[in-house]
């Protein structure tokens, strides 16, 4: 059988890894594939000397490759939204399949992305968006195919796993250990896509639409990262038996779909909270299997190489099959997505971690536990540090049992405009992950 023409656009870190893993393991993947897959174009905007192009037809104009008709598939490669989105289009109105690892790009246009990919007969694979490595979406969209999907946590984001795991064993800083992550081809070009939870937003969104069959819906994601989490709650976290997580949560209720991204703490004895580093778990809950756990590298070049080859392979086996008989893109047939509604953040229940500073005077406590009584809150657990100076101010750690969020933001309203609260209340949800 003839080669399959692939043509690689943008040669940064994924791009670089997937020509080492293409060219290294040729042999062994064409065995696999059943026919060789050559890289025949390859589009960037500088000159690499790093690797010997011999027969690679190189080219600074991307869009060139998306539309010559030598070329069966088009990798993209270069991240960001608008050329990228410009890129992909015009590969599908070339007739192409498309391989990409933009998480944002399927996050933000993947529904408009998929119907003209569906229109053209063409595939769009995205496995490498999600976890790095780790064959999340092949797992779900067909391993899982069987099962209803309850709920999907998972720590998604390498940089922030590996940052939060290096303040926790080594004591480091965060912007050190930021630095390390992007000298590392971890963290995103903008490094506040990882921090403040950006980049798992878009993971969480394309994980729940292919695990519930609902429309991509990112700008429904509650997002918050973990540039905000002191060493001090690291501490606090472990004497109460947890460990901190940024967390990607996905869940299904009688009354619409949660959709959450931000740090939460996981009770220490939990596989998740032993996550470390820029590797990435995630938890699948089906209700024919129960509790599935995927784990592996999150980032970086090979591994997310591998992702992308992946799909390479896939679609090389799909050249050949009736356009109609495909794995569907988001998993459900098209014309079958649903429209649960997302609930808002104010709607989810959890518990909480709360810290807060308070004057060390009599009578403090009971203000608090009137507060959270009031609103039918219930206390799991109660730390009080010592003070500094005795008479002076004094650390108060909370954990609450469930509560809807709502009710948790009045409590915290409340308990800030008390005279003996200092500062704000800082509040991580917790949450205990039980299959
Ligand atoms: N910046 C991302 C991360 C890369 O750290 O997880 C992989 O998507």
């Amino acid at each position: 059988m003839k080669p399959v023409n692939v043509g690689i656009c943008g040669l940064g870190t994924v791009g670089r890894g997937t020509y080492q893993v293409l060219t290294r393991n040729a042999k062994e993947i064409a065995r696999r594939a059943g026919r060789e897959i050559r890289i025949s174009h390859i589009g960037m905007r500088k000159p690499n000397l790093e690797f010997d192009f011999t027969g690679v037809e190189i080219n600074t104009d991307i869009f060139a490759i998306a539309k010559d008709p030598k070329v069966d598939i088009v990798v993209e490669l270069i991240g960001g939204c608008e050329t990228a989105f410009d890129l992909v289009m015009v590969a599908i109105e070339h007739g192409k399949h498309v391989v990409t690892a933009n998480k944002a790009l399927i996050a933000e246009h993947g529904n408009e992305i998929f119907e003209a990919a569906q229109k053209k007969g063409v595939m769009v694979e995205f496995e490498a968006a999600v976890a790095g490595g780790i064959p999340i979406i092949k797992a779900i969209r067909e391993g899982l195919t069987a099962n209803r999907i309850d709920w999907l946590a998972g720590i998604i984001n390498g940089t922030g796993n590996f940052i939060l795991s290096e303040m926790r064993d080594k004591g480091r800083s965060f912007i050190d250990v930021l630095a390390e992550a992007q000298e590392k081809g971890y963290a995103e070009a903008d490094p506040t896509f990882d921090v403040e939870g950006i980049d798992a937003a878009h993971k969480l969104t394309i994980l729940a639409s292919i695990a519930f069959g609902i429309p991509l819906q990112f700008d429904k994601v509650y997002t918050e990262g973990i540039s905000h989490i002191s060493a001090q709650d690291v501490t606090f976290a472990e004497e109460l038996g947890y460990r901190i997580k940024h967390l990607g949560i996905a869940r299904r209720t009688k009354a619409g779909v949660e959709l959450r991204v931000h740090p939460a703490l996981i009770p220490e004895s939990r596989l998740l909270a032993n996550v470390n580093g820029v590797m990435n778990a995630v938890m699948v809950h089906g209700d024919a299997i129960g509790p599935t756990l995927y784990y592996g590298s999150g980032a970086g070049a090979e591994p997310t190489a591998s992702a992308v080859v992946a799909d390479i392979v896939d679609l090389v086996r799909t050249l050949t099959i009736d356009p109609d008989h495909r794995v569907p893109h988001l998993a459900f047939q098209p014309n079958c997505l649903s429209d649960m509604p997302i609930l808002s953040m104010d709607e989810v229940n959890t518990s909480y971690y709360l810290r807060l500073e308070v004057l060390d005077q009599p009578g403090v406590m009971a203000n608090i536990a009137r507060i959270l009584s009031e609103l039918d809150i219930s206390m799991e657990a109660i730390l009080q540090k010592e003070p500094q100076v005795k008479g002076s101010e004094v650390a108060i750690i909370l954990l609450t049992r469930q509560v809807q969020e709502n009710q948790m933001n009045k409590a915290i309203a409340a308990i800030e405009a008390l005279d003996s609260t200092l500062g704000e209340v800082v509040r991580i949800r917790v949450e205990s992950l039980e299959g």
